[in-house]
């Protein structure tokens, strides 16, 4: 039989490298990787009323509220490809209740990878970060530049990184992390996020490989 799919839960706080270790576990894991800042941008890009709402909070830095998120990310989760393949949940649950929610449908991760990046760190990459509206890439002015003058040329900012932003949006992260990690305590996995890309991604392989390996010896001796 089929062995059960992992499932993977990546926090850390605003542009500690999410999103860019997700792309990468995507490709070599084959995990659906479900941002819920992404499914935010997507509803306000839509223009739906969800997506109006939340782009208020967005702007101030703060949690959507979880009547919009919750039903979002939990109706996402359950669709047939993340079920199937294992998923990748990004920049989500954020609070005790979003972890709560997830309880009570009995949704649990194999591994929670917390991105571990200092402060000034952090401001250096919201402030270069770029996006490549065609493909969703994500770039660095500084440590991820885009392939080529074409590319350059069409790349956009999130309207929430500004330096302004980024504090408010980093004393909502200090305001809620304790409380998710407690959640999660048994499979907490904490990388050094302050690494190069590369070398971010070699810890977390690893581990990743390691879940892997137990979950195929667990599901052969049953
Ligand atoms: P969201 O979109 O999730 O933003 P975030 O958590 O602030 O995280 P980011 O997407 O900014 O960063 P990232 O960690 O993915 O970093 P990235 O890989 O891009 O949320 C936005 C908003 O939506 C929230 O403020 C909130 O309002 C709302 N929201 C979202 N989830 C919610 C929830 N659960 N409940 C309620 N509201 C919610 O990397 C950043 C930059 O650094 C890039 O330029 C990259 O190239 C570069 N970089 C990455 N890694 C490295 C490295 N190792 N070395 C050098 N550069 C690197």
């Amino acid at each position: 039989a089929k062995p059960e799919p992992v499932k993977i839960m990546i926090s850390g706080a605003p542009a500690s490298g999410k999103g860019t270790q997700c792309e990468l576990i995507k490709k070599k894991y084959g995990l659906v990787h479900i941002s819920a800042g992404d499914l935010l941008r997507a509803e306000i890009a839509a223009g739906t009323e969800n997506g109006k709402r939340a782009k208020e909070y967005m702007e101030k830095g703060m949690l959507v509220p979880d009547e919009i998120v919750v039903m979002m990310v939990n109706g996402r989760l359950l669709q047939p490809d993340a079920q199937e393949n294992g998923w990748l949940l990004d920049g989500y649950p954020r609070s005790l209740s979003q972890a709560a929610a997830l309880e009570d449908l009995g949704i649990r991760p194999d591994l929670f990878i917390l991105l571990d990046v200092s402060e000034e760190v952090l401001i250096e990459r919201v402030v270069g970060r770029r996006l490549d509206p065609v493909t969703g890439k994500i770039y660095h002015l500084k440590y991820s530049p885009p392939e080529n003058e074409e590319i350059a040329a069409r790349l956009t900012q999130r309207f929430d990184d500004t330096e302004e932003k980024i504090k408010l949006r980093l004393k909502t992260h200090r305001q809620n992390v304790e409380a998710v990690l407690s959640i999660y305590k048994d499979v907490i996995f904490k990388v050094n996020g302050d690494a190069p890309i590369e070398d971010v991604f070699a810890e977390i392989d690893k581990a990743l490989s390691s879940v892997l390996e137990k979950k195929l010896r667990t599901d052969s001796s049953s």
